[in-house]
């Protein structure tokens, strides 16, 4: 089969490895992909948000399978008019992404079938916004309605900080048309968990958890990112946690789901926070996370395509997910700037050195974000570079296996978390997975 995969970011690149390892897929075809990609696939230069651009080269070039990675080209409706035009696709409908591209309706969403997440509200003028926060005492977060590159989500110490927030947000439109809307919840305390599952338009097949590291600095801290480094498994969210997660949350989502006659395949990303109240739903994003997808497909045993297949047909009761026991991590080396300054600013077009080096090292792989070709050498083209991917028996041996990887790559300002994988709660041996097949 042919398979078109649109994106371009370290999570497609690992897509693009775990598509190419199937037997299913005879030719793959990425829009527009990155130099790292090169090897995998046939670059197409189409932009992922060239709806049109895009169903065109499915249909000429006799694609079976579309695979949309990035949210945007979701929230614009490639799936929808890839549907339109009778070609199959991995990923949510227009419908089906707004759980992640409109914050305000996911929060509704959440609201009518009762699933856990902060208390908040959604406001259309600065004025009912400012109101609002005039009333509260507590620690707030102000986030961006729209897509804003898992940027726009600013958590305030306390609400004069959040009268700021809102003021840049919808005056000074800093996140642009994203902000339009703002939801401004409570601020939940606790572990962050990222669980993400196949959904076939009727169950939810749960995937191994992970952990990501949003913020920009070491001991999270810092400005948000779009996520410096991931690990899988993440041993806090433990069997009786993702029992209670798929009761109180998957199970409603999905009867939601059905409710409002949305009929979502594709990836479904729930980010939780694990509260002294229980797990608490942060966001659904409609996509893999990245970097989560990166040790996610490290560890993923089974053909990616034939779930994917099966996904789309609407039959994963046929299969069953299989994963590597050891954990895997992804360590993000990203631009001079990037997560303080504003993504135009970021440092681009610095040479990148060392990776060849850097692949020899035993159960790693490099996955490459920001990354272009120019006078034939490769060079940085945005916020986020390179994900060093390790696989090992411990996370602490995945993590000095990126490391050593780390040490060989090379560019100028580059800047790392040398923590990712530090807050795992538990050391030690990997166990292999204690939870079978999680269809709700
Ligand atoms: P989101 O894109 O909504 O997941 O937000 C991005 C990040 O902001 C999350 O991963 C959390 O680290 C943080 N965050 C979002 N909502 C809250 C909240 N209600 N309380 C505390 N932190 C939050
Ligand atoms: N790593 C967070 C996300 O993909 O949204």
């Amino acid at each position: 089969m042919k398979i078109l995969l649109v994106g371009s970011g370290g999570r497609e690149h690992a897509l693009a490895w775990k598509i190419r390892q199937s037997p299913l897929c005879d030719q793959l075809y990425i829009a527009p992909g990155n130099p790292g990609m090169r090897p995998l696939g046939h670059l197409l230069d189409i932009a992922p948000t060239d709806l049109i651009g895009i169903v065109h080269a499915a249909k000429d070039l006799g694609v079976g399978l579309v695979v949309v990675g990035p949210e945007d080209p979701l929230a614009l409706g490639l799936v929808d008019a890839l549907k339109d035009a009778g070609i199959p696709a991995f990923g949510p409908t227009k419908a089906g992404a707004a759980l992640e591209a409109d914050k305000a309706f996911s929060k509704k969403m959440m609201r009518d079938a009762a699933i856990p997440t902060a208390e908040g509200r959604a406001f259309t003028t600065l004025r009912s916004a400012i109101g609002f926060i005039e009333t509260r005492t507590e620690p707030l977060v102000v986030k961006a309605a729209g897509l804003a590159r898992g940027k726009g989500v600013i958590v305030c110490r306390d609400p004069v900080e959040a009268l700021d927030v809102v003021r840049d947000i919808m005056e000074k439109k800093i996140f642009g048309d994203a902000g339009k809307t703002v939801v401004i919840e409570e601020r939940l305390e606790g572990a962050e968990i990222s669980l993400l599952a196949f959904v076939d338009g009727a169950n939810a097949y749960l995937m191994e958890a992970a952990q990501d590291h949003k913020r920009i600095g070491e001991g999270d801290t810092g400005p948000n990112t779009g996520g410096m480094g991931a690990f899988s498994p993440a041993p806090l969210l433990t069997d009786t946690l993702i029992e209670k997660v798929q009761r109180e949350i998957i199970v409603p989502l999905m009867d939601s789901l059905r409710r409002n006659e949305i009929d979502y395949r594709g990836v479904l990303y729930t980010g939780l926070m694990l509260t002294a109240g229980g797990p608490k739903v942060l966001e659904f994003n409609a996509r893999f996370g990245d970097p989560e997808c990166q040790p996610l497909m490290m560890r993923l045993q089974s053909d990616l395509v034939e779930v994917m297949l099966a996904t789309v047909e609407g039959r994963l009761d046929e299969i069953t997910l299989r994963w590597d026991p050891r954990p895997a991590l992804c360590v993000v080396l990203a631009s001079e700037g990037y997560g303080w300054k504003p993504d135009a600013q970021v440092t681009r077009g610095v040479e990148i050195t060392g990776l060849d080096d850097a692949a020899t090292i035993d159960g790693v792989q490099i996955f490459h974000a920001g990354t272009a070709l120019a006078d034939g050498k490769l060079v940085t083209s945005g916020g986020r570079v390179l994900g060093v991917t390790a696989i090992g028996d411990t996370l602490d041996d995945a993590r000095q296996r990126a490391q050593d990887a780390i040490a060989k790559i090379h560019f100028a300002g580059m800047q790392w978390r040398k923590d990712i994988g530090m807050k795992s709660g538990r050391a030690g041996k990997a166990e292999p997975p204690q939870r079978g097949n999680t269809i709700s």
